[in-house]
């Protein structure tokens, strides 16, 4: 190769090298939004790789979309990290988010901010192992989103965005007060309170015409009586150990292809109904409570 060869490979190298490393598919909007994000959470090393003079879809713990979103950030996943403060409303205007996830990160306090409520492409909400307080806010049932609602100036490619109920994962933190009563319209398909300080009613979120498959209220303080209670026929994963639920348990739970079940630690009485699945589980799943009885526990007197 002769010198001049040479330099033009190099050339070319170095062009397609620059060009390459320096395509830059943040959107400006979400970028601005996402150092908001930061600075509010006080620059934690955490979210170091955070820099503005990067493309923002390089950064740690969030993801961008494909081409048919304009590379919009989807997914904003902060675990585990040495985190203070609350939550900044400003995730509430990463308009295109799917999975929104604060987890592991026993800082982190105040209440859920309603600007959730805005993200309308949620698929996936997880606020677990926290110290968020507060009540369960009504406002997430406006997450429902859209099915009929979509209209015409929403680009066709969206129609891959799920016009769907996200799961809701509020498990292990300090939650008090009531369940909202709007979240009895929403036919979420895995919702998890577990693990924090919800007392009253939980009937609402049951409803023979959901198709909800996971249902996890597990160590609360709910107290309603679950006589009447009538389960979707698609649950498979009911936990509902250390309550103060009363009540029996209806017949109508054998109809439920149910594959974990645990009422466990509650105040229920009466006979475990025969059929279904319920004598698949062993005495575990149901002991600690008033009087319940039959199999698989003892038999009724
Ligand atoms: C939580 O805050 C305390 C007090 O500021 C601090 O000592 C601790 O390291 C923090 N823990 C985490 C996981 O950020
Ligand atoms: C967070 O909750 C844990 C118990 O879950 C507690 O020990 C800790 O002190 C709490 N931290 C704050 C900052 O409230
Ligand atoms: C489900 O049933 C409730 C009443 O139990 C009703 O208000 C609601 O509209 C029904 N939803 C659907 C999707 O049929
Ligand atoms: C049900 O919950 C109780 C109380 O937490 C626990 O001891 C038991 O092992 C659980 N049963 C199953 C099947 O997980």
């Amino acid at each position: 190769m002769d010198k001049t060869t040479t330099l033009l490979l190099f050339f070319f190298l170095f062009t397609f090298l620059t060009t390459s490393f320096s395509k830059n598919l943040c959107n400006q909007d979400d970028k601005t939004t996402l150092l908001k994000i930061k600075k509010a959470l006080n620059n934690p090393y955490h979210l170091a790789s955070w820099d503005p003079r990067t493309d923002c879809c390089s950064w740690y713990c969030l993801e961008c979309g494909d081409a048919t979103v304009n590379h919009r950030v989807t997914a904003l996943t902060i675990f585990s990290g040495q985190i203070s403060g609350q939550i900044p409303p400003e995730v509430g205007d990463l308009s295109y988010l799917q999975t929104l996830v604060f987890r592991k990160l026993t800082n982190l306090t105040g209440q859920i901010p309603r600007t959730i409520a805005k993200l309308k492409y949620l698929r996936s909400l997880r606020l677990s192992w926290t110290n968020l307080t507060g009540p369960v806010p009504g406002f997430l049932s406006e997450l429902k989103n859209l099915q009929n609602k979509l209209t015409g100036s929403i680009p066709e490619s969206f129609g891959s965005f799920p016009a769907k109920v996200p799961d809701l994962y509020l498990s292990h933190n300090q939650l008090s007060g009531y369940i909202p009563k709007t979240l009895g319209n929403l036919d979420f398909s895995k919702i998890d309170f577990s693990r924090n300080k919800l007392g009253g009613d939980a009937s609402m979120l049951f409803r023979a015409n959901k198709t909800t498959w996971y249902i996890d209220l597990s160590r609360n303080m709910l107290q309603f009586d679950l006589s009447r209670v009538v389960i979707p026929k698609t649950l498979g994963i009911l936990d509902l150990n250390h309550n103060g639920i009363t009540g029996n348990i209806p017949v109508q739970w054998t109809e439920a292809p149910l594959q974990f079940f645990n009422v466990s630690y509650n105040r229920l009485c009466g006979h475990i109904p025969t059929g279904g699945t319920l004598q698949e589980f062993d005495t575990y799943s149901y002991f600690h409570n008033k009087c319940l009885c039959g199999a698989p526990l003892d038999s009724c007197k």
